[in-house]
């Protein structure tokens, strides 16, 4: 016999789990099927995210930070430390413990908003008055019979032709988050957000780092100014060696070492040795094998799953939210649908802006950003006004020894409106919360420039730059 549920949910990623928490709360009777299994083989909730994203690269990105202040920043301060040693087993059991204590807490969200975790693979069997989803682990067979479906499959790697993984010479996210020691020559494909990211991590703790970029410039997706900044500061003051406009012709691997030859942006031949190989070029949508084509579930061509604004697919009561749909491959943004799309089934209005969904970079200085940058406004022709401000001016920053970096406002020249800030600098993640609110709430830079900003704080940057905007900044 198939148990019935108001709603069935695929995957408990971000995207998944939050809205099969939202749909509890609200009284809904739901199963969440998911089948991520840890290094244990036991089931581990949290999808990308919790397991192998977000959470254990931040883990990794804070100790080595530490580990990177000590050996470099702390004798400004007085403090002097000898014989500093870093011992990478230790640095992983804490980010394995953070990780699942996340994990493990989700389980325990379920049980206290009745939600059914049913582990295994979810894929459409048949759809009518119900969707009927079958559900196989290990062989065994459950069928689960439900009103609604919310399908939250997530994204995996994309693969790089002709250098297969195999988690310890060529690695993706997973394996680059699980190094045992320190690799001497780490080289990096793609330098995206994982690429600088997971290159920040070991090189702090002592690789030397070389990144092969195949797009012509750096960081395209961010404001072309911090991406000036962020390439000066990560390769001069860093050490990351970052190629941009590389061509991959081959990936060999030998006993110990991984061979790459590619072709510089002059076209010319080139070779790099690495000890290990981090593969970073992007992500996929995890669509296969959900059974789309039995239900005719719509994809677009690259396996997205195609929804309207509210994350409703082609068929009835059926919604998708994510990395498997179109917009950023973000948990905050994964999460945010889930929750719109729950209030939706519960009849309740779910909407999520995805102009006002925030970036960040956990590199050293952070980068984070919203909204439009100025290139795009060039392109768009939009007339805009733009006030900076550097932290280097700022007191916290002064204090914090953290000095690096600006903060950029774009308003529109017409109304003031605030459309785009971009950050590099201290804790740009935080500080991007302010941006994002000032945005919802269609804040005019004059707006920020008038509200009163605490002494000494990183935010009096986002205030000065404000303030700059109309050519006004106090203290530059
Ligand atoms: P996922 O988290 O991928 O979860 C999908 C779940 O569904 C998985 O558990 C999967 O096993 C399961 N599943 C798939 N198919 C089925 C099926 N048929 N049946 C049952 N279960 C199924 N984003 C940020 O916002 N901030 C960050 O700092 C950040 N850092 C990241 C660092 C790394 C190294 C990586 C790789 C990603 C990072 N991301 C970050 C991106 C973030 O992890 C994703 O955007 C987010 O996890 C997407 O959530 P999701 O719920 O759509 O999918
Ligand atoms: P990415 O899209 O950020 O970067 C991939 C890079 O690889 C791009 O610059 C691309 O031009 C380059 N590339 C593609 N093919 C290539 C090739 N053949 N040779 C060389 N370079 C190539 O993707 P990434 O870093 O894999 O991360 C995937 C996604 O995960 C991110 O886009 C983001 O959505 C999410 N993520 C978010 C984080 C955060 O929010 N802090 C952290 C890590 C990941």
């Amino acid at each position: 016999m198939a148990k019935t549920f108001d709603v069935a949910v695929i995957g408990a990623g971000p995207g998944g789990y939050v809205a099969a928490i939202r749909c509890g709360q609200l009284g809904l009777n739901t199963v969440c099927i998911d089948d991520w299994k840890n290094e244990k083989g036991k089931p581990s909730l949290g999808g990308t995210c919790l397991n192998v994203g977000c959470i254990p690269s931040k883990a990794l990105l804070e100790s080595s930070e530490n580990y990177e202040r000590v050996r470099h920043k702390f004798s400004e301060h007085g403090v002097t430390v000898q014989g500093v040693t870093m011992d990478v087993g230790v640095m992983q059991a804490r980010k394995n413990k953070i990780v699942e204590s996340f994990t493990g807490g989700i389980a325990m969200l379920f049980k206290k908003n009745k939600v059914t975790f049913q582990h295994g693979k979810g894929r459409f069997v048949s759809d009518g008055n119900t969707y009927q989803i079958g559900v196989s682990d290990n062989g065994k067979l459950e069928s689960i019979d439900a009103k609604h479906v919310i399908v939250a499959t997530g994204s995996l790697p994309r693969q790089l032709p002709g250098a297969p993984l195999d988690q310890n010479l060529i690695v993706d996210n997973v394996g680059a988050l699980s190094f045992t020691e320190v690799p001497k020559r780490l080289g990096v494909v793609g330098a995206g957000v994982i690429g600088l990211e997971m290159g920040s991590v070991w090189r702090r703790l002592g690789a030397e780092v070389t990144l092969l970029e195949a797009l012509p410039g750096f960081l395209l997706v961010a404001d072309e100014q911090i991406a000036k900044e962020a390439q000066k500061i990560f390769t001069k003051e860093q050490g990351l060696d970052i190629h941009t406009g590389a061509k991959i012709t081959s990936v060999k691997t030998g006993k110990n070492q991984v061979i790459v030859e590619y072709q510089d942006n002059q076209g010319a031949r080139q070779k790099l040795e690495c000890d290990k190989l981090i593969v970073a070029i992007g992500r996929i949508p995890n669509t296969a094998g959900l059974g789309a084509e039995t239900v005719k579930l719509k994809l677009d061509s690259n396996g997205f799953i195609e929804v309207d604004a509210h994350c409703r697919t082609n068929l009835p009561n059926v919604f998708a939210v994510g990395d498997a749909v179109r917009g950023p491959m973000l948990a905050h943004k994964a999460s945010a649908e889930g929750v719109a799309v729950a209030e939706t089934i519960a009849g309740q209005a779910g909407h999520v802006n995805l102009d006002t969904v925030p970036w960040v970079i956990y590199t050293s200085p952070e980068i984070a950003w919203v909204g439009k940058t100025e290139q795009e406004l060039k392109k768009s022709g939009v007339a805009y006004r733009s006030g900076q401000f550097p932290f280097l001016a700022n007191g916290r920053a002064r204090s914090l020894g953290e000095t690096s970096g600006f903060v950029k406002i774009l308003a529109d020249t017409r109304t003031d409106r605030i459309i785009g800030v971009h950050i590099i600098g201290p804790y740009a993640s935080e500080m991007i919360a302010e941006a994002v609110v000032a945005m919802e709430f269609a804040a005019s830079s004059e707006d920020i420039a008038r509200i009163v900003h605490a002494h000494p704080s990183l935010s009096e940057v986002f205030h000065e730059a404000a303030l700059g905007v109309d050519k006004r900044s106090l203290h530059i």
